[in-house]
C-alpha cells in the first residue's frame, strides 16, 4: 500500500504489525500506535515542537546511568508509575496500600536488631518507629523481612551525601515472634526529587514544584506474600496534597506524635523530646 495520509496511516501501521507472533506484544503495539497517532492528531505538533520532544527524550536517556534513572523519574512525575502500581495492586481488605519505590532504595542495607538506632549518628529529632507485620487476614508474620530507608533532617538520603562513608538512615530488620519491628531514627524531612535534569525542566516549564512530603519507606517481604513497597507519610506535611510523584494515600498518613522526654516504648529512657510513629502493615497473599 502507498499514498498514506493523516487518515489512513494508523490502520496501515497496525496492519504492518499483523504478523507479530506474540499476541501480547501485538496488542501492545496496536494500542501504542493507535494512541500515539491520536495524540499527534490531537496536538498537531509543528516540526520544531516534534524536534524539541525528541530532544527532551534524548536528554532524558542521556541523563540515565547506574545511579540516575531519569525515565523512571519522568514516569513518576507524569503519574504513570502510580497508575501502573494501582493496576497491579488491587488489594484485599486488610492489605496495606502501596506507593512508588523511588530511586533511593539500596539492596543489602545494613542488618539491625530490634531497638537499634539507624541514624548513623546524624543530627535530628529522635523518632521511635514501631511497626507490626501481619497477613491481610490479621495473622502475624514473624520472620518477615523489613527494609526501611528515609531522608535526613535536611531532606537528603545517605546516597546523595558526599560526606558520608557508610550507610545511614536505612537498614533491614526481621520481625520478632509477635511480628513486630521497632527502632530509633530521626524525623525525616520533605525533599525535592532530583530536578537538575530534563524532568526538572519539565516541572519548571509547567509551573510545578519538585517536592515530596516527609516519609519513611518500607519494603516488607514474607514467604507466600506479595512484597509490599510503601511509605508512611508524616501528617501535617505541607506537600501531602501536591506530592511531585502522586504517591500519597490517606491510609499511609500517620501522626509522627510529639512526646516530652521520658520512657520510650521499648522501656529505654531519653532525656530528649521525641516523636513516635506506629504503623500496622498487612500483606497480600500470593495468588494460589
Ligand atoms: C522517593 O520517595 O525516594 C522518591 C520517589 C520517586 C521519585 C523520587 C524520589
Ligand atoms: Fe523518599
Amino acid at each position: 500500500m502507498r499514498d498514506f495520509d493523516e487518515h489512513n496511516i494508523t490502520a496501515a501501521v497496525i496492519e504492518r504489525f499483523a504478523g507479530t507472533p506474540d499476541a501480547r506484544l501485538k496488542r501492545i503495539m496496536d494500542s501504542l500506535v493507535t494512541h500515539l497517532h491520536d495524540f499527534i492528531r490531537d496536538v498537531e505538533p509543528s516540526f520544531s515542537e516534534w524536534e524539541a520532544a525528541i530532544g527532551f527524550l534524548t536528554r532524558t536517556g542521556q541523563m540515565c546511568d547506574g545511579k540516575r534513572q531519569e525515565f523512571i523519574l519522568l514516569s513518576d512525575t507524569l503519574g504513570a508509575s502510580m497508575l501502573v502500581d494501582a493496576i497491579n495492586h488491587r488489594l484485599p481488605a486488610g492489605a496495606t496500600e502501596t506507593t512508588v519505590l523511588g530511586p533511593f532504595f539500596v539492596q543489602d542495607a545494613p542488618k539491625f536488631e530490634n531497638g537499634a538506632d539507624i541514624s548513623g549518628g546524624l543530627e535530628g529529632e529522635l523518632l521511635f518507629v514501631e511497626a507490626s507485620v501481619a497477613a491481610a487476614d490479621g495473622t502475624m508474620l514473624p520472620g518477615a523481612v523489613v527494609d526501611v530507608w528515609q531522608s535526613d533532617e535536611e531532606g537528603f538520603y545517605d546516597v546523595q551525601r558526599t560526606d558520608l562513608s557508610s550507610a545511614a538512615l536505612r537498614g533491614q530488620f526481621v520481625a520478632d515472634a509477635q511480628g513486630r519491628v521497632y527502632f530509633r531514627t530521626i524525623q525525616p524531612a520533605a525533599y525535592p526529587i532530583p530536578d537538575d535534569g530534563p524532568v526538572g525542566e519539565m516541572l519548571t516549564a509547567t509551573n510545578r514544584h519538585p517536592w515530596r512530603p516527609a516519609h519513611v519507606h518500607f519494603m516488607i517481604s514474607a514467604p507466600g506474600y506479595e512484597t509490599l513497597v510503601t511509605h508512611v507519610f508524616s501528617a501535617g506535611d505541607q506537600y501531602l496534597d501536591s506530592d511531585a510523584v502522586f504517591g500519597v494515600k490517606n491510609s499511609l498518613i500517620r501522626e509522627f506524635a510529639h512526646h516530652q522526654p521520658g520512657r520510650l516504648p521499648d522501656g529505654t529512657e531519653t532525656g530528649k523530646h521525641w516523636r513516635h510513629l506506629a504503623y500496622d502493615f498487612g500483606l497480600k497473599p500470593l495468588a494460589a
